[in-house]
């Protein structure tokens, strides 16, 4: 078979299963095109993405400004390495820095290189301007978080399956209850050497977990009152997904460390990377980080326009509105059915729970019967299931998915 026939399907999925380690559980659907808030199967057949992988498309697939400044891009320079300047970068720098108010910007390329970032940051202004102790800096991180996959991040995750048979881990965390200033406080006040709080302002790989109202204000307030940075993990929440720009804007929080991802390229090109001001991000000095292709001209292309398209295009006030309305109609349906018990999220980033134990197939089985139906969408734990479109989505769109969703839902009645 020549390399660019169509595959079919099951062709594709036995190629991957046989070829490619098996690291992923995949819901058995082909893609092969998308466009907005559509993707469409080797067959042909069209579907609502109500996953964006996993917040990264939050332009929506395809998005042409986007692709126009990634396809010009790729004609002319690609990849120089930050052995020389890029006529590129710097604008790009100067683009997210002011979107989001800070002084530097750190160029990565996927979100668990940016969380390794953020980490070594915290903890050379820990030895370097806090004054620790060296080798004695610990960072406080929470339980059931999700900060990506690298050796250094497993390390201070409790999830079993992430964690088990990839000892030794790397010292220096030390994990607290999420949503707890209690635990946070004591933390603070009873453990010496603190340099960093490391938190997703919603967890969103442990099920959409909002915490209440302030911990967030809160938490940074303990966290100035110890001299330890606050750092915001935003690569699933930020870029507009919760209705603001950030999830920490719902709180007026401005985190010492801000990490981003995913959405910062619109799912056209991994671009990530963090924001510092100057105080903490100028312990940085040649040879202390970087990567080959980190801050390349592509990349910078494409988030500089990735980050128009949102401005452009409101997409936080859309994910602002979009995202109460679909809670409200969800929570109109839910005491008629029996098989959901709630609804939660911000923005378009939300969850439903379903009534059945954690351990159940049910989750799958609603998201597998959902992809017939014609909308795509993942369990995250257990019998949580995630809901997130891109945000270009319209209020008719999101009516259309509302009832596939609740249509659905409703054939798994007890
Ligand atoms: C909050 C958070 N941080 C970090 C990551 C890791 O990003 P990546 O998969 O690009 O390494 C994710 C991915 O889902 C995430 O949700």
């Amino acid at each position: 078979m020549a390399v660019l026939d169509q595959l079919t399907s099951q062709q594709a999925i036995d190629l991957e299963n046989k070829y490619g380690a098996h690291n992923y559980h995949p819901l058995p659907v082909v893609l092969s095109k998308g466009e907005g808030v559509y993707v469409w199967d080797v067959e042909g057949k069209k579907y609502y993405d109500f996953l964006s992988a996993y917040s990264a498309v939050n332009q929506g697939h395809c998005h042409p400004k986007i692709v126009e400044a990634m396809t010009k891009q790729a004609q002319t320079l690609t990849l120089t390495s930050r052995a020389f300047y890029n006529d590129m970068l710097g604008t790009f720098e100067k683009k997210v820095t002011s979107v989001f108010g800070f002084d530097k910007f750190l160029p990565m390329n996927t979100g668990a290189e940016a969380v390794e970032t953020a980490l070594k940051v915290c903890r050379k202004w820990a030895y370097e301007v806090k004054g620790i102790p060296e080798n004695e800096a610990q960072i406080i991180v929470c339980e059931n978080n999700f900060h990506g996959r690298t050796t250094t991040i497993i390390s201070f995750s409790n999830d079993p399956v992430a964690r088990t048979n990839f000892g030794p881990y790397t010292n220096g965390f030390i994990k607290i209850e999420y949503n707890n200033l209690e635990a946070l406080e004591a933390t603070l006040s009873s453990t010496k050497n603190i340099a960093g709080f490391l938190v997703e302002p919603i967890q969103g790989e442990a099920g959409v977990y909002v915490p209440s109202e302030n911990y967030l204000a809160k938490a940074k307030e303990l966290c100035e009152k110890h001299n330890v940075l606050f750092i915001a993990d935003e690569v699933q929440t930020g870029v507009a997904r919760t209705g603001k720009m950030l999830a920490v804007d719902h709180e007026n929080v401005k985190p010492d460390i801000l990490v981003l991802g995913k959405a910062l390229s619109g799912g056209a090109y991994p671009v990530s990377g963090i924001l510092a001001n100057n105080p903490i991000m100028g312990v940085i000095r040649p040879g202390n980080h970087g990567s080959t292709y980190g801050g390349n001209p592509v990349a910078a292309a494409v988030g500089i326009a990735a980050l128009e398209v949102v401005e452009e295009e409101n997409l936080a006030e859309n994910a602002e509105i979009l995202g109460q309305f679909f809670r409200e109609k969800l929570n109109e349906f839910i005491p008629t059915c029996n098989i959901v018990n709630a609804v939660r999220g911000k923005g378009l980033l939300n969850a439903i729970l379903i009534n059945d134990t954690e351990d159940s197939s049910t989750a799958w089985d609603i998201c597998m019967a959902m992809k017939e139906n014609g909308l795509l969408a993942k369990p995250t734990h257990g019998n949580i299931i995630r809901f997130a479109p891109p945000l270009v989505i319209t209020k008719e769109q999101l009516l259309d998915c509302i009832s596939i969703i609740t249509n659905t839902v409703k054939q798994f009645e007890k």
